[in-house]
């Protein structure tokens, strides 16, 4: 027998599976909506029905496989491969094409193809003792983490303010001798534009440096728009130069979360990305990617979604979310006071206000209001602050209701006026550098802004039901300080939950 009152306990007791599930379904109930074409951020939802049900199955059959070792669990290794292969045609390589030998990996994510895209570049070359990368400014945050993770330097070449490109011209000046990797994105997740990518790839090879393209976002789409008679310019393995390019099937190949491929021109360009250890007593340590032991669900999740939508899924989804992006982007220009960053040529619809426009962070939260889950995107660097949709297949039913939502919200806005930051709070914003961020101040901010809940917010979660005032008092703030700001904020919500003595 356990004496309990001597060992104790650390957890509640054991419930049952169903008060289990309860409860998380509980805590799921106050997410945004994950389906229904509402959220335009964050999900890929293509509103196939049992789509869900195959993927949630193939994932139970692999979640406990570990692909930590392929050659104790050969289907994850066949089920990869699968989706490389997959990823390869997709993307201009494969038998019978100019790039036959292209290879690859899965990975997590987008970002862990991207930081493994720069580890690869950067170990192609130990001679290089401090290695730089040159990348658009509108490129993916995920770079800049990268260079910080690997201690590789960033350079970053601005974009142009009307077509939110970098010019080829300035992102060859920038390559130095330490350049181990340019990069560009087909598109950029922000405004959803194809960087010129042939144009890039060229001053890259001139200059014998790699050459990423960044297509987690669109690789998976912008082939299937091309094939529908879309301009889309050439920006794969068809293009000369081009060495590795990432796509994520979390996105719009539609697999759940936690699958990215990452591809290589040949095995060559894949090698330096490997890390093998064999210097202690353990098992000798080779892995392709960041994480170690891996879950085979998601890459069986993925696997199975990819057979069951097959090519002609994959064109009609292209085709119902091109439908809906056409329709999303007449309503923003049917609305005074709004236009587009620019014109759609991916599945991103992206706008502004206006000079006499309304507060782009009231109209936000008017929207949500509505139902309408937008991403409100901060200005920078001579780019005004704008609100990005995603757009996926399952927005195409919910089109026509868009508009009326967003005039009405829209004249929501111009009757609220501005948010204005309160005198205390401007000041203060104005006044602070990253270094002079005590917790005091931002204890202080924080409930200025009613973030981390509480009864005195008024609202149900960590956030207030509003958010233009936060966003008012981010955008006022140079990019140093707002991640300093949302590193001290997501720190105040990432508290333990300690049970009922809490
Ligand atoms: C162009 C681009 N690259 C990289 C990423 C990072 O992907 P993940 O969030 O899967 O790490 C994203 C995510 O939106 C993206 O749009």
């Amino acid at each position: 027998m356990i004496d309990e009152s001597r060992v104790g306990a650390f957890l509640p007791p054991g419930v049952g599976a169903d008060v289990a599930l309860a409860e998380v379904r509980r805590l799921r109930a106050g997410d945004r909506p994950t389906h229904g074409g509402r959220l335009f951020a964050y999900v890929y939802d293509p509103a196939v029905p049992g789509l869900d049900d195959l993927a949630a199955a193939a994932y139970r059959e692999s979640a406990h496989v570990n692909g930590l070792d392929p050659t104790a669990f050969p289907s994850l290794l066949a089920m990869e491969n699968a989706l490389v292969g997959a990823a390869g045609r997709v993307l201009g390589g494969g038998p019978g094409t100019t790039a036959p030998d292209v290879v690859g990996s899965v990975t997590s994510g987008g970002t862990e193809s991207l930081i493994l895209a720069v580890k690869a570049a950067r170990d192609a070359h130990p001679e290089i003792t401090a290695p730089r990368i040159v990348v658009p400014a509108s490129a993916h945050a995920a770079f800049a983490k990268a260079a910080h993770y690997l201690r590789v330097a960033l350079d970053v070449v601005p974009v142009s303010v009307d077509t939110l490109r970098p010019d080829p011209a300035a992102m060859a000046a920038a390559i130095r001798p330490e350049t181990v990797l340019v990069a560009c994105s087909a598109p950029s997740y922000a405004h959803g534009v194809v960087d010129p990518v042939a144009e890039i790839a060229a001053v890259a090879a001139a200059a014998g440096v790699r050459c990423h393209v960044d297509a987690c976002f669109g690789g998976w789409t912008l082939p299937y728009l091309r094939r529908l008679g879309e301009p889309v310019p050439a920006f794969d393995f068809t293009v000369p130069g081009v060495t590795s390019i990432s796509v994520d099937l979390h996105k719009y190949a539609y697999a759940p979360k936690g699958v990215s491929v990452l591809l290589h021109r040949d095995a060559a360009g894949r090698a330096p990305q490997y890390f093998a250890y064999a210097d202690w007593p353990g098992y000798t340590m080779i892995n392709p990617v960041i994480a170690s032991t891996r879950s085979g669900g998601p890459i069986a999740a993925a696997y199975a979604t990819l057979r069951h939508l097959g090519d002609a899924g994959y064109l009609r989804l292209a085709a119902v979310t091109r439908d809906a992006v056409a329709g999303l982007a007449d309503a923003v220009r049917a609305v005074d006071g709004l236009r587009l960053m620019a014109e759609p040529e991916s599945t991103v619809v992206c706008f502004t206000a206006t000079e006499d426009g309304p507060d782009l962070f009231v109209l936000v939260d008017e929207l949500t209001a509505r139902g309408w889950h937008t991403q409100p995107q901060l200005s920078y660097a001579g780019l005004p602050a704008s609100v990005h949709l995603t757009v996926t297949a399952s927005v195409a039913p919910r089109v026509a209701e868009f508009g009326p939502d967003l005039a009405a919200a829209v004249a929501a806005a111009h009757a609220a006026g501005p948010v204005r930051l309160p005198a205390e709070l401007a000041s203060l914003v104005g006044a602070l550098t990253p270094e002079a961020l005590t917790p005091e101040v931002v204890v202080g901010l924080a409930a200025g802004l009613g973030l981390g809940g509480g009864a005195d917010t008024g609202a149900a979660g960590p956030l207030p039901d509003r958010m233009a005032l936060v966003n008012t008092l981010l955008d006022a703030a140079p990019p140093a300080l707002r991640e300093r700001l949302l590193v001290e904020f997501v720190g105040l919500l990432q508290r333990p939950t300690w049970g009922s003595d809490d």
